[in-house]
């Protein structure tokens, strides 16, 4: 911390600058309210001690300068007794407090470590914050995606229970946390909640807390997520893994806003919203009795089903140049691009593992690629491997829409048939029964390229 102090006498400068920079910090002087402006004026002053009474421009004129210039510096003024009744004026106008001369040493200290503190909280959490922002970023231009923007929207600025639903990888959970932060609610806590990361047994102390001496091995009170989140969001994610009590106990919550913590009688009356998340089919686990119908309703008032990526291709090269900006500061590196044909081979790839993969295949190519445009061929071994025949048609079979699905055949077809025939247009289609014209005009239409 680097500490300004403006006083016109020079063994109060002296005393304060010894004192401060035994306990560490670094202390600049001026004896004079014009000089130390001009201080103000070049360096990053953390803490500014101010004496009232000042030859030429006094401390409150000081004062009033710096909370217009530099209104979030903290002023320390340093007031004899004739002068209280000015210091008391100035914390009014925005000082955050004053000391009395003779200046105590313990005071002085005791001040100094206050700011030092606070000024480290709230770096602290302004870092928290953008580690926050830049973790939960969602980015799509897809119509498809905008869809999904579009009911985040609605439902935001309602307590309605949400169920996302989408494959692994798509954006359940910066959903859910864009939910949370576009609501009222955004200021109270996001909870989140895994059942599948939790084992069985605990689940239930996890969600609800527990007292001392519950069961074995409560050596302490827990305060559960549930209570936690109170006045914000619980996200419950992977919600078909949870066992079938706690699915009881959280539908009481659902329907009643109350809870036990385990091992205590106390109702505790809590205000959260729940949203709820899984890849799981939760119709077909209702059928086969593994989840329970009425919680199956009660979370499934507004659903919002996350496509996949490979209905929402549009999003691909906006999301490959996000994370490649992403990972050159996340590494600390250069910016890298991909090719124009890599980013033509990522275009026609199915992402079997949603955004999660594309992410991870740039911080790998990152990592691993000496160029910095990175070619064709260092991007093909790692999809390859994973675009087999066997995944390409699990990523047909996926295809919800009939008409994009067979669009998609066709291409993945055509084009493999081609490969077959070194793309020699007469003896492809010759060997697939087409005409060749209308292959042609198939290869023009699907924008099929070689
Ligand atoms: N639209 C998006 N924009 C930017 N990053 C995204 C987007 N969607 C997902 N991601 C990123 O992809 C990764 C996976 O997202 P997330 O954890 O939300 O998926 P999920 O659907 O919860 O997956 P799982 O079912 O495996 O838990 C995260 O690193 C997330 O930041
Ligand atoms: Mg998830």
């Amino acid at each position: 911390m680097k500490i300004l102090v403006i006083d016109d006498e020079k063994n109060i400068r002296r005393t304060l600058s010894d004192i401060l920079e035994d306990e560490g910090y670094t202390v600049l002087v001026a004896s004079s309210g014009e000089e130390g402006l001009q201080v103000l004026a070049h360096e990053i002053i953390d803490l500014l001690l101010l004496d009232v009474k000042l030859p030429g421009m006094d401390g409150i004129e000081v004062l009033k300068k710096v909370r217009k210039d530099f209104p979030s510096l903290d002023v320390i003024m340093i007031s004899g007794h004739s002068t209280i009744k000015t210091a008391v004026q100035a914390v009014q106008m925005g000082a955050y407090n004053f000391l009395e001369k003779p200046l105590s040493l313990h005071k002085i200290i005791v001040s100094a470590r206050n700011i030092s503190d606070k000024i480290k909280l709230y770096k602290k959490y302004n870092e928290e914050q953008k580690d926050i922002e830049s973790h939960y970023k969602m980015i799509g231009i897809s119509p498809e995606f905008e869809r999904v923007r579009t009911l985040i929207d609605k439902v935001s600025k309602t307590d309605s229970k949400v169920l996302i639903r989408g494959e692994s990888g798509t954006g359940k959970e910066l959903v859910a946390y864009a939910i949370h932060n576009k609501s009222n609610r955004k200021n109270g806590p996001f909870v989140k909640f895994n059942s599948a990361a939790i084992p069985n047994e605990l689940v239930e102390s996890e969600l609800f807390g527990h007292e001392k001496g519950a069961f074995t091995g409560a050596e302490n009170k827990k305060l559960g997520k549930l209570e936690v989140a109170h006045e914000g969001t619980l996200f419950l994610d992977e919600i078909g893994d949870m066992n079938l009590n706690a699915q009881a106990k959280i539908l009481r919550v659902i329907q009643e806003g109350k809870f036990e913590r385990i091992g205590s009688n106390t109702i505790i009356n809590i205000d959260v919203r729940i949203l709820a998340a899984t890849n799981k089919n939760l119709e077909k686990m209702v059928s086969e009795g593994t989840f329970r119908e009425d919680l199956f309703y009660r979370l499934n008032v507004i659903p919002i089903q996350i496509p996949p990526l490979r209905e929402r291709i549009s999003d691909i090269p906006i999301l490959l140049e996000y994370f490649l900006d992403y990972y050159a500061v996340e590494l600390k590196v250069h910016p890298k691009k991909f090719s124009s044909q890599a980013m033509r081979l990522l275009q026609s790839y199915s992402f079997p593992g949603n955004i999660r993969e594309l992410k991870n295949l740039v911080e790998r190519l990152y990592i691993i690629s000496p160029e910095k445009i990175i070619p064709e061929d260092e991007v093909s071994p790692h999809i390859k491997l994973l675009s087999s025949k066997k995944n390409k048609e699990a990523g047909l079979f996926s295809i919800s829409n009939f008409t994009k699905a067979k669009k998609q055949f066709e291409i993945e077809y055509l084009k493999e048939q081609l490969d077959k025939y070194n793309w020699n247009i007469s003896l492809t289609a010759e060997n697939i029964g087409l005409q060749q014209s209308n292959l042609s005009r198939k290869i023009k239409d699907l924008e099929i390229e070689k």
